[in-house]
């Protein structure tokens, strides 16, 4: 089985060479463009792509796959509300995904941008490189026995929860479904009720048209004044315009995103003036109290090695006609 894979970065390379030697009857050929209504055709003669977050696989693109011979859509991240999947369906292009590679990664992520908010350690960085050594402006609060607010418990909303239940934290959480292994750690509560008393938000529900803009002016001025907001899910689950309204109106402490409304635009790899000037990533970006890392909370050792092999085990289940819970 042949492979065209998208989007290839040196360390997916290396993730997936590593593990196809454990799977001989599959090869991988790796191009850096990105899946797109215009790079589908290169998929011409290859039994199956891999594609990302970031890829295209809107109807137009599916069609010229499906024309090129592709009957199977590799995802390498558990999202795929990039993929029509209507579409998919009717091509008969079948759709695998990788729906927990490793939760703890982009927990620990979030945990991480919370922390980083909350101490200003970017802030605090670059005063001690400029050689100032004061700790004005570096004051944060104690997130022992605060509130932590998860919204979408499922496996990495779930990791999240515990490691604030280990810092001390009081963990409130709304999903429409409870999680029952968080008994004793998460108070299920109304979305009203969770944003009203927390004094950390982390968003961790997938993005569909329940969830678009969830976060907006009206559940912003719900909060609590001085919280902190986390998305390490989707960016289109905040509504940007509406975010930079609340941190003028001083609603928080600090936003830490490893998402954001722009990122499927590539705003930043077109730089121009005209550009930036309309981008509200950038407008973001011009507050202290804002941290944006650029969709590295899966981005660990565990997490890509765990890609790969659940992909070409993907590929093998397709390969095999066998059915998979991978199927989306
Ligand atoms: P999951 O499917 O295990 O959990 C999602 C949870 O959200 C479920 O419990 C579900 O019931 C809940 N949910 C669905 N609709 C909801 C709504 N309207 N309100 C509240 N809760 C709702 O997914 P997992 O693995 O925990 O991933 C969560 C999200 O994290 C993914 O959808 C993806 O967007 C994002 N993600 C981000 C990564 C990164 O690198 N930053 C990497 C991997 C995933």
């Amino acid at each position: 089985m042949n492979i065209l894979f998208y989007d290839a970065k040196a360390y997916d390379k290396l993730s997936f060479e590593n593990a196809l030697s454990a799977f001989p009857e599959i090869s991988v050929e790796f191009v850096a463009s990105d899946l797109d209504s215009r790079t589908a055709a290169l998929a011409e003669g290859f039994d199956a792509v891999c594609a990302f977050v970031s890829s295209d696989a809107s109807a137009g693109a599916l069609r010229i796959l499906h024309k090129k011979g592709v009957r199977l859509l590799l995802l390498r991240c558990a999202g795929f509300n990039n993929v029509d999947l209507e579409e998919a369906k009717k091509l008969g292009i079948r759709v695998m995904r990788v729906p927990g590679y490793s939760p703890e990664a982009v927990a620990e992520h979030a945990m991480a941008l919370a922390l980083a908010c909350n101490r200003r350690l970017c802030k605090a960085y670059n005063k001690v490189r400029e050689n100032d050594f004061s700790l004005n402006g570096l004051m944060g609060f104690n997130f022992y026995e605060k509130k932590a607010g998860i919204i979408g418990t499922g496996k990495i909303g779930a990791a999240m929860a515990r490691i604030c239940h280990g810092f001390g934290m009081k963990v409130m959480a709304y999903d429409v479904y409870q999680n029952p292994s968080l008994e004793g750690i998460v108070t299920y509560v109304t979305l009203e009720e969770l944003l009203s008393e927390s004094d950390l938000i982390s968003l961790h529900c997938p993005l569909t048209d329940d969830t678009y803009h969830l976060i907006n002016l009206d559940t912003i001025k719900k909060m609590k004044d001085g919280c902190i907001l986390v998305n390490t899910s989707r960016g289109a689950l905040v509504k940007t315009a509406d975010l930079i309204e609340g941190i003028r109106m001083r609603k928080f402490a600090g936003v830490g995103l490893d998402v954001y409304e722009e990122e499927t635009n590539n705003v930043f790899e077109d730089r121009s003036d005209e550009i930036l000037e309309h981008s509200t990533t950038a407008r973001l970006l011009s507050f202290p109290n804002v941290i944006i890392t650029s969709h590295q909370g899966f981005f660990t050792r565990e997490a890509l090695s765990s890609i790969a092999e659940t992909t070409l085990q993907n590929a093998m289940d397709y390969l095999q006609g066998r059915a998979s819970q991978n199927d989306v």
